[in-house]
């Protein structure tokens, strides 16, 4: 009764809300049911390739999937020649079937691409959901009565977006848990000094471990004294059968509520999920302040409530539909040496002390498949779910900053490196202001380079960014260094999350920033002679 049928599986219903900016007659999903449901739709889309080749875990499926990263997008334009960054790269989503080691096939690279990413959200413009995250945070109220009456079904729809408990789950039809074994899963190892012994801050007697690390889980938590759950992408190492090491960031929510955990002298339950419906994958990536779900926000994604089942050794609830779930608990009080790991920032991030799991149990669908990715050099699959983020966020960054017209987190920033941010320039260190304001905007603090530009300039065009942040900027005047935390990935920090992050303020300069002389305007052709030569253009027999 679990297995997704055609009736479960929701792909290839149109999606109103959508239109197609590049003509194709295709129909959109509108939410995946689970991750074998979207593999299938790729598939069928020509978005991923099946490799039965057999492969290794360790560091041979890495490799070629960074190879495959770096490809052209699969079904994507070529990008124009004015645009070599956006929508150029991501190759196809892969499923190897023949895994050293496990007879369960690894998935990998299935949001590498702006296609796959839309797809995986059921949207072709990341903007459509940025407008609906629009009306949420900003309703109109309705003033007549025949208004009330048309919201009443829009709210019923938002009350169905929250997680529903039931009693059964496809996640459950094989349990595991005396005989549960973590090294039975092909968990890859990325990068090759990952989890060695010696290298990057991990003692050269600390080899109780592997270098094979969870990449692609939502780690679920529950908040001990509100009962909130929490789903948060953190990587986990494996050590051994039944041990593993949970990294999850001080500033993160898994962290805090292990810091509960131990203030109240007592373990945390804890959940490993693989799979699931694609948009839970992108909300456990997703920076939302700390007491909003997770879970409710990939319902409201997926304009339909995710639904759960409670977990067989643990008082938490995982999706019925996940592929894989490791149950355990975490004794706040062990720490074990975690890492290094080949990260996103394309650096190792150095050794240090997280918690230990205790695994009690391995539930998993008959016949699963195991999702990974590997993070590294961008662009990685990890680059298109920022970019969703950057996009279906800005409404909740222009609620806390309502200077900000746009933004952009430019690729080669790996995140927090850089952003990019687009203002209205109406009064002196205005600039300055969005700064500090960034600095104090839940994850986007973490950001170590932050460029203000004007309204006319294009966040997301790189060389016209640095064009006016050469022509502006008098690095004295016009820049600012704090202190203040950082990200925990950061290796050129001085301190573990702690360092300096500047600020560049490339807006034209007003009376009131400092010394101004006369600012010159920018060089523009006059709209007479630009509509002269838009008429005659055909005349020149230039093209
Ligand atoms: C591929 C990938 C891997 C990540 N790995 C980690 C990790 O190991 N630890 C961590 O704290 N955050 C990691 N993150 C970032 C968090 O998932 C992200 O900041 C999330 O918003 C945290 O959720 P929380 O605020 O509920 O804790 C990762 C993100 C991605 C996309």
């Amino acid at each position: 009764m679990f297995e997704p049928g055609p009736k479960m599986i929701r792909v290839g219903r149109e999606n109103p809300v959508n239109s197609r900016p590049r003509g194709r007659l295709e129909m959109l999903p509108m939410g995946y049911t689970d991750l074998q449901s979207f593999i299938a739709d790729l598939e069928s889309r020509g978005q991923v390739r099946r490799v039965c080749a057999k492969v290794d875990a360790i560091l041979e499926i890495s490799e070629i999937v960074d190879r495959v990263s770096k490809l052209p997008a699969a079904g994507e334009a070529p990008p124009p020649l004015t645009d070599p960054v956006h929508g150029t790269r991501g190759g196809y989503g892969l499923v190897f079937e023949n895994v050293k080691g496990s007879d369960i096939p690894v998935a990998i690279n299935l949001l590498g691409s702006y296609e796959r990413m839309r797809l995986a959200l059921g949207v072709d413009r990341f903007e459509t959901l940025a407008e609906r995250v629009h009306h949420l945070v900003k309703p109109q109220m309705p003033t007549t009565m025949l208004d009330k009456m048309r919201k009443l079904p829009q709210l019923a729809r938002m009350a169905s977006y929250g997680p529903k408990v039931v009693k059964r789950g496809m996640c459950q039809e094989v349990v595991h848990t005396d005989n549960a074994n973590l090294l039975s899963l092909p968990v890859i190892q990325c990068w090759p000094h990952d989890g060695e012994a010696g290298y990057g801050a991990r003692p050269a007697d600390a080899t109780e471990g592997t270098g094979r690390f969870f990449t692609f889980a939502g780690i679920y938590t529950k908040d001990p004294e509100s009962g909130d759950r929490n789903v948060g992408m953190y990587r986990v190492q494996v050590y051994g059968r039944k041990r593993a090491a949970m990294h999850w960031h001080v500033h993160h929510d898994g962290a805090r509520h292990c810091r509960k955990y131990k203030a109240r002298g007592e373990k945390m339950p804890v959940a490993i999920v693989l799979g699931g419906e694609p948009v839970l994958t992108y909300a456990a990536t997703c920076p939302l302040p700390p007491d909003m779900s997770e879970l409710l926000f990939a319902g409201f994604l997926n304009e339909g409530g995710i639904e759960l089942v409670g977990c067989k050794t643990v008082p938490l609830e995982v999706p019925v539909n996940a592929e894989i779930v490791v149950e355990g608990w975490v004794d706040p009080r062990e720490l074990i040496w975690e890492g290094p790991f080949g990260d996103h920032t394309g650096f190792y991030s150095l050794a240090d002390r997280y918690p230990a799991l205790t695994v009690t149990a391995i539930t998993h669908r008959k016949n699963p498949v195991f999702p990974a990715t590997i993070v590294g050099p961008p662009p990685q699959e990890d680059y298109y779910l920022g970019k969703a983020t950057e996009r279906i966020f800005l409404p909740l960054l222009q609620m806390l900053i309502p200077d900000v017209i746009d933004y952009s987190l430019p690729m080669f920033g790996a995140f927090h490196n850089c952003v990019f941010v687009k203002i209205r320039k109406e009064y002196p260190m205005q600039a300055r202001r969005v700064m500090s304001s960034i600095w104090g905007a839940g994850q986007m603090s973490f950001c170590k380079m932050i460029v203000v530009v004007d309204e006319h300039v294009d966040v997301h065009d790189e060389q016209d960014v640095f064009f006016h942040m050469g022509a502006n900027v008098d690095w004295r005047r016009d820049t600012m260094i704090v202190d203040g935390p950082c990200d925990i990935l950061d290796h050129a920090t001085p301190y573990y999350g702690s360092g300096a992050k500047i600020g560049i303020d490339a807006t034209r300069k007003i009376s009131g920033e400092g010394l101004v002389r006369e600012f010159p305007e920018a060089l523009e052709m006059s709209k007479k002679v630009r509509d002269l030569v838009d008429g005659r253009w055909s005349e020149y027999g230039i093209s």
